[in-house]
């Protein structure tokens, strides 16, 4: 098979959000402090009657029936997802519900976990399998589903929720370079989620630890993310130019995506992008960016990480770059936050929206990472391809603004009102919920009860 990759897509997120700036002002923070300094704008969450699986099952059926694809035609269905509603039973297993319908059993693929990074690994097995000599001629099927909920305090303000789908076949308009792929994997604590009975993660940083903590780690997560961040791009490029005989350099990809924890970090990641590029002396950097990185040339790799300086002036420098290859990329994560495995793939999906007819021809290249943790920078090229399977198809599907718009704002006071039942619904039984599904739009899925055996069951609106 040729040109292996995304066909379709779909995106869906909860029509229920909260603005930063309100959430700001309720909690007390610095007015700019989540807007400004983490470079949100909205958080979208579920409320009682939605969660992972009833995202990820409006999603698919959704993407099946708005491309027209038979629900037997489906040979692999691959989840990525580090929210836990069942330590055994997969995410993939309910969504049989919709091809068992159809006497479609014959599908391969279970979920994927870790962390942020599941759906990349779903997506990679799922291009494997087409590419592969196993593969029987069906499409494969992506989803990444995740709900980002964390604990009072400073990382509350990072959660977000979505679903996403992706169809995986030959001949794609979303296609992969599979040559050109970079990984960073490693042993960290920097993210992780130890507590069975919470759904909150534990997030080792200052606020949380103590001042000596500071002086060692600071921000440990952020560090961790730009460590992977700058070694998968050192890999990449190295293949890049292992291949091709060429340096790569910035300048190669007209887009580049990042996993978006919160804005901010993306500004910081891209920043460190053009300061790798102009330590390597790539022909991405022009001389006043070079005079002006110049002197954090010799900081080892630790020192260059705590450098408040160089994260200053580098992006700075990287601001025009920032704004021609990043920022159309940054829509939807700014408006709904953290979607963990989703995030990357939102991310991409914005892309979409926002230069659809522009991208035919382009290379461009996605940053995943998931703490613990693994990462992997990758390269897709676009082609404009065929209706229905085709960029501008993808992104009228999608309907990214109208989905926006229509989204209902709640209070702050009744977002963590909500927090608090999602806090004691977490794990438990024998409840049914209010099954008020007025806010969704039609054809959406929502929980209606769990049983007294811990079973779930949904409705579809
Ligand atoms: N106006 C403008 N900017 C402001 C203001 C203000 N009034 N107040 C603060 N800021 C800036 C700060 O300068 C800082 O920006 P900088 O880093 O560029 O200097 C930023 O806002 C954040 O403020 P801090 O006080 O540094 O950090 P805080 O204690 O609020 O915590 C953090 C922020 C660490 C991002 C926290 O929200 C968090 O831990 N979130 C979870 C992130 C995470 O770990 N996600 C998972 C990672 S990978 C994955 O997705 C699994």
């Amino acid at each position: 098979a040729n040109n292996v990759g995304v066909l379709a897509m779909d995106i869906y997120f909860p029509p229920t959000c909260v603005q930063q700036e309100a959430l700001e002002a309720h909690d007390g923070a610095s007015k700019g402090k989540y807007t400004i300094g983490l470079g949100q704008d909205c958080l979208g969450f579920c409320t009682e009657v939605e969660d992972v699986i009833s995202m990820s099952l409006t999603v698919v059926s959704s993407l099946l029936e708005k491309y027209n694809v038979d629900p037997k035609q489906i040979g692999r269905l691959e989840v990525g997802s580090e929210t836990v509603i069942d330590k055994s039973k997969s995410i993939k297993t309910f969504l049989m519900q919709i091809f068992e319908k159809c006497g479609n059993t014959d599908i391969e693929g279970v979920d994927s976990t870790n962390a942020c990074y599941g759906g990349t690994a779903a997506l990679f097995n799922c291009v494997n399998w087409v590419e592969s000599s196993s593969w029987d001629g069906r499409y494969g099927l992506v989803v990444c589903t995740d709900s980002a909920v964390y604990a009072e305090g400073p990382a509350r303000p990072t959660g977000g929720a979505a679903a996403i789908a992706m169809l995986i076949g030959p001949d794609a308009p979303i296609a992969f370079e599979s040559k050109f792929r970079g990984s960073h994997m490693s042993h960290a604590y920097d993210f992780y989620k130890p507590n069975l009975a919470s759904e909150y993660p534990v997030i080792p940083f200052p606020f949380y630890i103590d001042s000596l903590f500071f002086v060692v780690d600071g921000k440990l997560s952020q560090t961790c993310y730009l460590m992977a961040l700058d070694s998968c791009y050192k890999t990449f490029c190295a293949k890049y130019e292992k291949s091709t005989g060429k340096q790569f350099s910035l300048s190669d990809a007209a887009y580049f995506v990042f996993h978006s924890p919160y804005n901010k970090l993306v500004q910081k990641s891209f920043a460190r992008l053009v300061f790798n590029d102009s330590v390597r002396k790539a022909s991405s950097i022009d001389e006043a960016t070079k005079e002006k990185l110049a002197p954090f040339s010799t900081l080892s790799g630790d020192e260059s990480y705590q450098n408040r300086d160089l994260e200053k002036v580098s992006q700075q420098v990287a601001k025009p770059l920032f704004d021609a290859k990043v920022q159309p990329t940054t829509l939807i994560p700014k408006q709904v936050g953290n979607m963990y495995t989703a995030s990357l793939y939102a991310a991409f999906a914005s892309l979409l929206h926002n230069k659809n007819s522009e991208l035919a021809g382009k290379r461009v290249i996605l940053f995943s990472y998931g703490s613990g943790l693994t990462a992997t920078m990758f390269s897709l090229q676009l082609h404009e391809g065929q209706k229905p399977f085709s960029l501008s198809n993808i992104a009228t599907v999608m309907n990214v603004p109208s989905k926006l718009k229509s989204r209902h704002e709640f209070s702050p006071e009744k977002f963590i009102e909500t927090m608090h039942l999602m806090e004691h619904r977490y794990g438990a039984k024998d409840f049914v919920t209010s099954k008020d599904c007025s806010l969704l739009a039609p054809g959406t899925y929502y929980l209606t009860e769990v049983d007294h055996m811990y079973r779930r069951f949904y409705a579809k609106k």
